[in-house]
Formats: C-alpha cells, structure tokens, sequence
C-alpha cells in the first residue's frame, strides 16, 4: 500500500464536469473547451453500464442530460454509445456520452489532469472500482495529476485496495465532526468539500493536518477568492494558512479571469 503523504495537488482552478457552464457537462466537448480556455485539470463522475464498460455522467439515470431513459447502469455499452449527451445545450448535437477510455485519451492528448469521482449506483460498487482501476492501471497517462474521490465511502476503501497509489480524496458536503477518523480510515490526502461552508477555521485544521482541500462548485468570483485566499483588489496570494488549495467551477476561463491566475 502507498505510504505517499501531503497535499495531492491538482490545480487552484478546476474544471468541474468540464467548462460544464458553456458545453454539455462531462463530455469531450466539456473537457476539451475546458483546455481551450485554460484549465489544467478536470473533474469527472463516472459509473458503468450493465456490460461493466466505465461511462462519464453524473446522474444514476440517463433522463437529464441525454436522449436516454432510465438508469445507465441498466443499458449495455453500444446502446449507450448511440446517446446524444448534448440535451439542454444547443449548438452541441451529436456529442457522444463518453466512455472513460475516450476521455483518457483526450486528458493525454490535451495534457489535462484529473480528479475522478466515482458514482456507483448503490450496490454496484465493486463491479464500478473494479473497472475504473483496470482502466486507471491500463491507460491513465501515469506523467498527469490523479486523485479518485467518492461520497461512497465503501468505493474509497475498494479504490484503497484495487489503486492503493492512486490518492484518494474524501469527498464530503461540509466537513464532518469525524473528518480526521474518515481519513485515516480511507487513507485519503485531500478533503473535497462544498465550498460555501468551509471556514477559515477548518480550513486552518485541515492544513495542519497536512491535507489537500478543494471546494466544489464555485461559480462565484468573489467565493472564489475568499477561498484560495487571494486579495481581489491586487490579485495577490494573501495567508495560504487558510486557504483552499483549489475550486471546482463550472466557468474556468470567467474565473481565471478574474483572479488573474
Ligand atoms: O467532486 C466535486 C463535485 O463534483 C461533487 O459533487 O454532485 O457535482 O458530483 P457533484
Ligand atoms: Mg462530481
């Protein structure tokens, strides 16, 4: 097992979902605008179908997003690749719903780093770790930053044996009471968590505690800044004591932009 300590660091700006604001969210469109306008990593959620085959999506059902119905866990992969994975946004028609190999091959092409999300459905969590680590072991372009992270607690302990030098990220919604039994329980380097809850305050424990801290999703610029600790005024790094590592954002480039990094 990986004894690797500290922060896995990815990037202050994260493309969440892709520039999942201006291209249908995780789809090559999505990750390749993401390094068109700039971004250096990406987030994705991944599940597979009945077949075993990693896909990228977010909900458990197809509904939302594409011209598929019902659970993807459901459908084999080559029905899943006749999907349209553009639905909400025009101009996009056409665009595939992803496998996970297609979208290695993108993030290796355009240099992008990763953070995985694992999203099995409930009960399919092995069959789901199972698949992504094979794929990890076989494809992920091992020179490019990756951490895997879950809300599924029990997909990060599988990832802990099946990938156990892949960093693993707890993935929470505010930090728990029990944050630092949670990571030491997964083995985890980071905490992810929403960014509209962390304090400075914990921010400061977790630092200390040598973690890793990313906040998801952060559209605002001003929580932006508040977050990385940057002066909005100057633009300066201010106390990185405090500070978040880096955020989730649906608009990359707008962010940037604005932080002048
Ligand atoms: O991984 C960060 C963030 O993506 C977690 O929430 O629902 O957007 O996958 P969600
Ligand atoms: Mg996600």
């Amino acid at each position: 097992m990986s004894d690797a300590t500290g922060p896995a660091l990815l990037a202050p700006i994260i493309a969440h979902r892709g520039a999942s604001g201006d291209a249908p969210e995780n789809t090559l469109a999505a990750l390749s605008l993401a390094a068109d306008h700039g971004a250096s990593c990406v987030e994705i959620d991944v599940s597979i179908s009945a077949d075993g085959i990693p896909f990228v999506h977010h909900d458990n059902k197809l509904d939302r997003c594409t011209t598929g119905q019902g659970f993807l866990c459901e459908h084999s992969a080559a029905e899943l690749d006749l999907l349209d994975a553009s639905k909400g946004m025009p101009g996009f028609e056409g665009e595939p719903l992803p496998r996970l190999e297609a979208v290695f091959d993108l993030l290796e092409a355009r240099g992008l780093g990763l953070n995985l999300e694992i999203k099995p459905r409930e009960g399919l969590e092995a069959p789901t770790v199972d698949a992504i680590g094979a794929l990890v072991e076989r494809r992920w372009p091992s020179h490019l930053p990756l951490v895997i992270s879950s809300f599924s607690r029990s997909s990060l302990a599988l990832s802990r044996e099946r990938i156990p030098d892949i960093p693993r990220a707890l993935l929470v919604g505010a930090i728990p009471d029990d944050w630092q039994a949670l990571v030491e329980t997964y083995g985890c380097r980071n905490i992810h968590c929403d960014g509209s809850s962390l304090t400075p305050e914990q921010a400061r424990e977790l630092r200390l505690a040598g973690l890793g801290i990313y906040c998801y999703t952060v559209n605002e610029p001003e929580l932006a800044a508040r977050l990385l600790g940057i002066d909005k005024e100057t633009g300066a790094q201010g106390d990185t004591a405090t500070a978040a590592h880096g955020i989730f954002t649906d608009y990359p480039k707008l962010l940037a932009e604005y932080l002048g990094i």
